[in-house]
C-alpha cells in the first residue's frame, strides 16, 4: 500500500484503477453504467480551492516495469475540519481486512493533519453499511437516489410541465453555468437554500459569488460538464429558481442532477417542475449520449419527491452519510502491540 498522486501516476495505473472501479460498480451496482478512461486523472486530482484530496492505492508489486494492478484505493477530501472518504476494495479481495487497513492509513493522516471528523456515502444494500458500521461509524443522514430514463419519459406531458409557470418569470438556460451577470443573484438563490439543509455538508453549497466561480471551474476541470436552468422573477430580477445537471466525462450515459432550489416567497408556481422539465428537453438535445438522469433527496422532502415522481424518476437505493471521530476512529483501529 502506498500513497498515490494522481497527477504523476502512469496512464497504466489510471487504466487500472478504472477496470478495479468497473469490478466494483458491475458487482455492488449491476444498473450503474460503467466508466470510461476519459479525465479519469483530472477527475481525481482537482479540487476546490482550500481543499485538498490525499489518496493511496493497494497494488500487485510483483507486475513487470510499465504494467500495473491496483486493487484498492482510498481517497480522502480535506474540507474545513472534516475529511470524506471513498473506499474501493476489488471484488475478488474483498474481507481480507484491506478496507479496513485504508481506512486505518486514512484516518492516522487526519489525525495528524488535525481534522476532527471524518465522513463517508455509503450506499445501502451494498456491504459498505456493514463495513462502516463495523468500524464504529455512525449513520448521520439518509437521502434516497432516483433515477430517471429518458426513454421512458412521457414527453408531451413534460412539454405541458415545462409550459405550466405562474405569470412574471422568465426560464432561461445556460450550458456550461450561470452567465456572469447573473453570478449574485444565483449565489444568493442558493444562500437562502442553504439554511434549510440538515446533512453532513460534506458537498458545501457554493453560496457567494466567488466560490462559486470556483466551483464552476473546478467542475470543468474535473470533465464534469454543467447544465443550468434558471427562473428569473421578472419585476425583481432574482433568480427564483434554478436547477444543475452535470454530464460526467466518466460515465456520461447517467448525469447527475446537484442542486434545484425554489426560493421560499417563489414557491407554489410550478416552478420546480417547469424547470426540471425544461432541463430534460435541454439534456435530450445537447447530449445524445445520455440516457439515464439520477437525483438524491431527503425523505421528508415530499414536494420534490412528488415533482421528481411526476417527471418519471423512480426511486433506486438509499444513500447514508455516516461519521466517526478521529481520534475514537485511530485508536480504535490502531494495532494492538
Ligand atoms: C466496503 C469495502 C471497502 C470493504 O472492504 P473489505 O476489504 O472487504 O473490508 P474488510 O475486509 O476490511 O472488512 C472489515 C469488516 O467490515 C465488515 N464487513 C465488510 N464487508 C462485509 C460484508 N459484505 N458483510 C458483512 N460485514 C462486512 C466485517 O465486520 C469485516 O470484518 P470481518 O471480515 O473480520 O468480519 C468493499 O466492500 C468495497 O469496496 N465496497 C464497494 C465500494 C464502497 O461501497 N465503498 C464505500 C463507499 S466510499
Amino acid at each position: 500500500m502506498r500513497e498515490w498522486d494522481p497527477r504523476t501516476a502512469s496512464a497504466a495505473e489510471i487504466r487500472s484503477l478504472v477496470e478495479t472501479v468497473n469490478a466494483v460498480l458491475a458487482t455492488d451496482l449491476p444498473d450503474d453504467p460503467p466508466w470510461q478512461d476519459v479525465q479519469v486523472r483530472d477527475y481525481l486530482a482537482e479540487t476546490m480551492p482550500g481543499e485538498r484530496r490525499i489518496s493511496w492505492v493497494a497494488e500487485d508489486d510483483r507486475l513487470p516495469e510499465g504494467e500495473s494492478e491496483i486493487f484498492a484505493h482510498v481517497s480522502m477530501l480535506l474540507l474545513g475540519d472534516i475529511g470524506v472518504l471513498e473506499i474501493m476494495v476489488h471484488p475478488r479481495l474483498r474481507r481480507r481486512g484491506l478496507g479496513r487497513q485504508l481506512v486505518a492509513v486514512a484516518a492516522r493522516r487526519a489525525y495528524l493533519e488535525g481534522f476532527s471528523t471524518i465522513g463517508v456515502e455509503a450506499i445501502g444494500g451494498t456491504p459498505a453499511i456493514a463495513f462502516y458500521e463495523s468500524l464504529g461509524f455512525e449513520r448521520e443522514y439518509v437521502e434516497t437516489r432516483s433515477v430517471l430514463t429518458l426513454s421512458a419519459v412521457d414527453w408531451p406531458a413534460l412539454d405541458a410541465m415545462a409550459g405550466a409557470i405562474g405569470g412574471g418569470y422568465r426560464v432561461e438556460y445556460h450550458p456550461g453555468g450561470p452567465p456572469d451577470h447573473l453570478l449574485e443573484a444565483y449565489a444568493q438563490a442558493k444562500l437562502e437554500a442553504q439554511d434549510e439543509d440538515d446533512d453532513l455538508d460534506l458537498a458545501p453549497r457554493s453560496s457567494d459569488p466567488q466560490r462559486l466561480r470556483d466551483s464552476l471551474t473546478t467542475l470543468h476541470k474535473r470533465g464534469l460538464k454543467p447544465y443550468i436552468v434558471l427562473a428569473i422573477h421578472e419585476s425583481t430580477g432574482v433568480v427564483a429558481g434554478l436547477t444543475e445537471v452535470v454530464v460526467p466525462a466518466q460515465h456520461p450515459e447517467r448525469a447527475d442532477q446537484y442542486d434545484t432550489i425554489v426560493v421560499r416567497d417563489h414557491r407554489g408556481y410550478g416552478i420546480d417542475r417547469a424547470i426540471k422539465a425544461r432541463m430534460l428537453f435541454e439534456l435530450r438535445k445537447a447530449e445524445p449520449g445520455l440516457r439515464e438522469v439520477q437525483t438524491w433527496n431527503a425523505q421528508h422532502n415530499e414536494s420534490m419527491l412528488k415533482v421528481n415522481a411526476e417527471l418519471g424518476y423512480l426511486p433506486d437505493r438509499d444513500w447514508f452519510e455516516y461519521g466517526a471521530d478521529v481520534s475514537q476512529l485511530v485508536q480504535s483501529l490502531e494495532p494492538i502491540d
